[in-house]
């Protein structure tokens, strides 16, 4: 069993295709839900379930990302200067939240190929893989923590899964799994299948714990789907060698890479929001 879980892969250099032209110069990761990126609440989702060693596998124009988590020296200085504390407080908190490492992806290779990028940095233990465009607000455990929970039971692969319905499987890595002893061991996996050749519609949402023994696999893996070396193609061969296990992640998901769960996640957390839910509210009520 593992409890030294502590490093954490964010793939970022993905082109955001499927939010042109916003994307075009601006990292799908920056994208802002109410009032932050969503790279921020990706990486406070890995804090918050112990994983405190972030590396982030970015690509050309993704400096912003880096920025982000940097320290800005002029921007503190000035806030300071000029009294303004809260703001402050939020800008430098951010700077020092974490130590970020960065690799770069230099060509588009997939998925599975962005997580291989990142295997000198993390070596032989096990760690973890977010998709930040996936946003999962939960009220108790958040995303990770429920996938390092049976982990820690396990010591094995865990993947975040979710219930989507049947005309939407193609746009996921979609699951066959069985019940073993209370846990649900995955057998197969598929990227973007038909629905007709969909083998349930279980769906993987970007949270990941692999051990290291993925690295290797994905060492060997063929492109597939779109040409890209896939992660999902890896993980197949991976529950071939090992029990992978799946966990239906408790909690509302957006896909916030796209611009309509982009709309849904700001409605929903906008709505939620101390200081502007009941103002947007109000106009959302004038609006209807
Ligand atoms: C990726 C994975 C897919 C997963 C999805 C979750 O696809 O390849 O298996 O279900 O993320 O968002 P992408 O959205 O990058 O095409």
């Amino acid at each position: 069993m593992s409890n030294h879980l502590h490093k954490i892969i964010f793939p970022t250099a993905g082109m955001g295709t499927r939010f042109l032209p916003t994307t075009k110069a601006t990292p799908k990761e920056m994208l802002t839900i109410v009032d932050k990126p969503l790279i921020q609440y990706g990486v406070e989702e890995a804090l918050a379930a112990g994983m405190d060693e972030v590396v982030m596998v970015t690509g050309r124009g993704k400096r912003s990302i880096e920025d982000h988590f940097d320290i800005s020296a002029e921007l503190e200085n000035s806030l300071n200067a000029s009294g303004k504390t809260e703001l402050y407080e939020i800008v430098s908190h951010i700077s020092r939240m974490v130590e970020v490492a960065y690799i770069r992806q230099k060509q588009p290779l997939g998925l599975g190929h962005a997580v291989l990028c990142a295997a000198p940095w993390v070596r032989d233990e096990c760690f973890g893989v977010s998709l930040a465009d996936e946003l999962i607000l939960s009220k108790g455990k958040n995303a990770m923590e429920q996938l390092r929970a049976v982990h820690e039971q396990t010591g094995a692969s865990v993947i975040g899964l979710a219930c989507v319905p049947d005309n939407e499987v193609n746009r996921y890595g979609i699951v066959k799994a069985h019940d073993e002893d209370g846990f649900l061991r995955l057998d197969d996996m598929v990227e973007k299948p038909q629905t007709e050749l969909a083998p349930s519609n279980m769906a993987m949402i970007g949270r990941y714990i692999f051990t290291p023994r993925l690295f290797e696999i994905l060492k060997t893996t063929k492109p597939g789907k779109g040409n890209e070396i896939q992660l999902t193609d890896a993980m197949c061969q991976l529950a071939k060698e090992e029990p992978v296990y799946g966990v239906l992640i408790e909690g509302e998901r957006f896909d916030a890479g796209n611009p309509y769960g982009f709309l849904l996640a700001n409605a929903t957390l906008g709505l939620q929001h101390p200081k502007y839910g009941k103002l947007l509210r109000q106009a959302l009520r004038n609006i209807l």
